[in-house]
């Protein structure tokens, strides 16, 4: 097959790293692609969003199979804009997209399937969202209806605090178009994981777990990040919570979506929170993680390839007997710019990377890199570079990680200390 892999950061490395090994991959292309991705696939140079460009590029080039890493293009109708022309795409279609596209949908079809979720309202008119405020007993969540770059999503401290989120959203546009409505939400007080499994429209193959560090210091501490470290599988991960999560969460989406005439065809990523023992669902992404994916495919078992492409033309149920994951722990810690999530220096020098990918069972897999003239890689991006440690617990995962991060010299970058703090204390309390 000829495979066209969509996307740019540390998530498309670990899916080009895993399509290229398949058998059944004759060529691979990555648009936009970065500097480690180059390895394994020849790289096209048209933006992800460039939904018209990607579907010409796809036909020209007679691509078997094209694969959408981040939600962007899918949710400007990537999926559809191929299949008119006979191409299947790993990912859901425009319609199903909204998923993650647009919150308020996601929540009223949730909600209509009977799924755990926070109870929540949907506004466009600040006197009614600030009634609803004033009216809910509980801290609130003010998020916007559409995309925001990941920054949508306002956990507010006081009524005042969410009286002000929700002005600034609806009355000040702060999120411009994406924030002309918003979903106001219950706080849910838990610990979070994520979950991932395939749709192929009917049926479902449940993947596995992994928990992400979304802000920016230590101790989870700063402002909030696309995600600066991740391991998998995540530890307060159960058989009954897992079995919870795919019978109350997953399968009546499957099904709702289907009977609904919009089937689900893709990853299906739910964030969960877990309260006491119960998974409710904070939200759907239609995508892999990133960098919650750069773990999974470091211990996934099987041909990610005829995985993908099989959840892509319905035939899910062929492979099932296919897929399994290692026992060990891995865990990727994220290495971004110094500034980032805010503003920082592109073009800056880093070293030493062939030396780091030497420490036993660490992968390397690069984000915003490009590389120079003289064949360097430099940063490009906020989040650059995505060190991978596979290990029998989770503290082995973590050092070998850490092992290679400080082979590395990159004096314009930083990473947390402390990915995977949370699982590490229950490993030393077992
Ligand atoms: P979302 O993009 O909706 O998942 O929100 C981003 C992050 O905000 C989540 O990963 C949670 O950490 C937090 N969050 C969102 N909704 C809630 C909620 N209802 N209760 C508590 N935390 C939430
Ligand atoms: N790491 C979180 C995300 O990919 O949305």
């Amino acid at each position: 097959m000829k495979v066209l892999l969509v996307g740019s950061g540390g998530r498309e490395h670990a899916l080009a790293w895993g399509l290229a090994s398949s058998n059944k991959c004759e060529a691979l292309y990555c648009a936009p692609g970065n500097g480690g991705i180059s390895d394994y696939a020849e790289i096209v140079d048209i933006k992800a969003e460039d939904v018209d460009a990607l579907t010409a590029f796809a036909v020209e080039n007679k691509i078997d199979f094209v694969v959408g890493g981040p939600e962007a293009p899918l949710v400007l109708g990537l999926s559809d804009k191929l299949s008119a022309h006979g191409i299947p795409c790993f990912g859901p279609d425009e319609k199903a997209a909204q998923l993650e596209g647009s919150k308020g949908f996601m929540k009223d079809v949730i909600s209509r399937y009977g799924i755990p979720t926070a109870a929540y309202g949907r506004f466009t008119d600040f006197e009614s969202a600030k009634k609803f405020i004033e009216d809910t007993p509980s801290r609130v969540v003010v998020k916007t209806d559409g995309l925001a770059a990941g920054k949508g999503v306002i956990m507010c401290d006081g009524k005042e605090d969410a009286i002000e989120a929700a002005r600034g959203m609806l009355e000040e546009a702060s999120f411009g178009d994406a924030g002309a409505e918003i979903v106001i939400e219950e706080f849910l007080d838990g610990e979070e994981l994520s979950y991932f499994a395939l749709s192929d429209g009917k049926s479902i193959l449940p993947l596995t777990s992994a928990q992400d560090h979304k802000r920016a210091f230590d101790g989870d501490e700063g402002p909030n990040t696309g995600g600066m470290g991740a391991y998998s599988p995540a530890h307060l991960m159960t058989p009954e919570i897992e079995e919870k999560i795919i019978k109350n969460i997953i399968e009546p989406t499957v099904t709702g979506m289907a009977d609904d005439g919009m089937p689900y065809k893709g990853v299906l990523f739910a964030g969960i929170m877990v309260v006491d023992g119960e998974p409710k669902l904070l939200e759907y992404n239609i995508r892999f993680g990133d960098p919650e994916c750069q773990p999974l495919m470091c211990r996934l078992q099987g041909d990610l390839l005829e995985i993908l492409y099989a959840a892509s033309t319905g035939n899910l149920n062929s492979i099932k007997d296919e897929v399994s994951w290692s026992d060990k722990t891995a865990l990727c810690v994220v290495m971004a710019a110094n500034g980032y999530p805010g503003s920082y220096m592109k073009r800056t020098l880093i070293k030493c990377l062939d030396y780091a990918v030497q420490v036993e069972g660490v992968n390397i897999f690069h984000a915003g890199t490009a590389k120079d003239q003289d064949g360097d890689f430099v940063n490009v991006g906020g989040r650059v570079l995505g060190i991978t440690g596979i290990g029998d617990t989770v503290a082995e995962a973590q050092k070998r990680a850490y092992k290679a991060i400080d082979i590395i010299s990159w004096p314009d970058g930083f990473c947390r200390r402390d990915i995977g703090w949370r699982a590490i204390k229950a490993e030393n309390n077992k």
